[in-house]
């Protein structure tokens, strides 16, 4: 379980502007200033939630982490070694113990690859076992998603299924490798509630099973406080706070984190209410 000593990704002061052509004619470019000095850390065996509104940073954060993308300036160290730099062997070491959840499973899942081809691929990248075990790593993965029987889904494709169980079926893909941390950046926001729920209660299931630290981007503060341990509220690119869960929905100090809360009037004292969690 969570684990208050030890660091397991930190980011010190990172920033990241992206540059768009305007013009093609004229070369003019315009820039976005994604991230502006973010600094935070997330403890192993944690799920560490990232709220903020659309367009405040998440994503980037999520994909600077897992090295999708790379800071301007600034310090992303995972197990305590600077991540920024390296390549190689070191990298694809790397991919093997960080993975990513994405809002549209169809971002991981390519729609021409059965189940079985798509939670396997990760397993013979990286050379794990002969084909028997992958077999039953494959099973076993399917299994923690919730995909019972899993021999049942092996041959089917993502347009086969609904929704909810495609998600599943690129949580068993990036979690076959066992991990040791997960970016689910709003694995759920394409799902209807009752179905999130589910989602939700089979990443927290993981991180005890597989004792997988989480960074989990939601835009939603009632889901970040079902779920999470800690939270850190980001907003126009800048992290204006960071605590345990439930301190920051009892007493939270910044303005904008006030105004989330302040727009549900009944989250503070009533029951999590479902309609709000998605
Ligand atoms: N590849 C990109 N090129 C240009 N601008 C981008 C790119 N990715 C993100 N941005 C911009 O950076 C800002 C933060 O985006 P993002 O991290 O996706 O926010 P969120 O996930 O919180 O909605 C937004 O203004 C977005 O338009
Ligand atoms: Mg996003």
């Amino acid at each position: 379980m969570k684990d208050p000593n030890t660091v397991i990704v930190q980011l010190e002061s990172i920033s990241k502007t992206f540059r768009t052509r305007t013009s093609f004619l004229t070369g003019s470019t315009k820039e976005v200033v994604a991230l502006n000095r973010v600094s935070f850390e997330i403890f192993k065996g944690e799920i560490f939630g990232l709220v903020g509104e659309s367009g405040s940073g998440k994503t980037t954060t999520g994909r600077l982490i897992v090295k999708l993308e790379t800071p301007d300036s600034g310090k992303l160290l995972v197990d305590g070694n600077d991540i920024t730099q390296i390549k190689g062997r070191n990298l694809k070491n790397f991919r093997k113990k960080v993975q990513m959840i994405f809002q549209d499973p169809y971002q991981s899942l390519n729609p021409y690859f059965s189940v079985y081809d798509s939670v396997s691929e990760p397993l013979i990248v990286h050379n794990v076992g002969d084909s028997a075990t992958r077999k039953d790593r494959v099973r076993q993965s399917l299994k923690d998603v919730g995909l019972s029987p899993p021999d049942d889904f092996f041959y089917r494709y993502p347009h086969q299924m609904s929704g909810g169980q495609r998600q599943r079926v690129a949580i068993a893909r990036a979690m076959v490798l066992k991990p040791e941390f997960v970016v689910a950046d709003e694995p759920t926001s394409m799902l209807d509630a009752s179905i999130a729920i589910h989602i939700f209660n089979i990443l927290s299931e993981l991180r005890k099973k597989l004792n997988v630290t989480f960074l989990f981007i939601t835009h939603s503060l009632a889901a970040a406080r079902y779920l999470c341990d800690r939270i850190g509220v980001i907003y126009k690119g800048e992290m204006v706070e960071t605590g345990a869960a439930e301190d920051i929905i009892q007493n939270p100090q910044h303005p904008y984190t006030q105004a989330l809360i302040q727009a549900h009037p009944r989250f503070r004292h009533g029951p999590i209410l479902k309609k709000y969690i998605r």
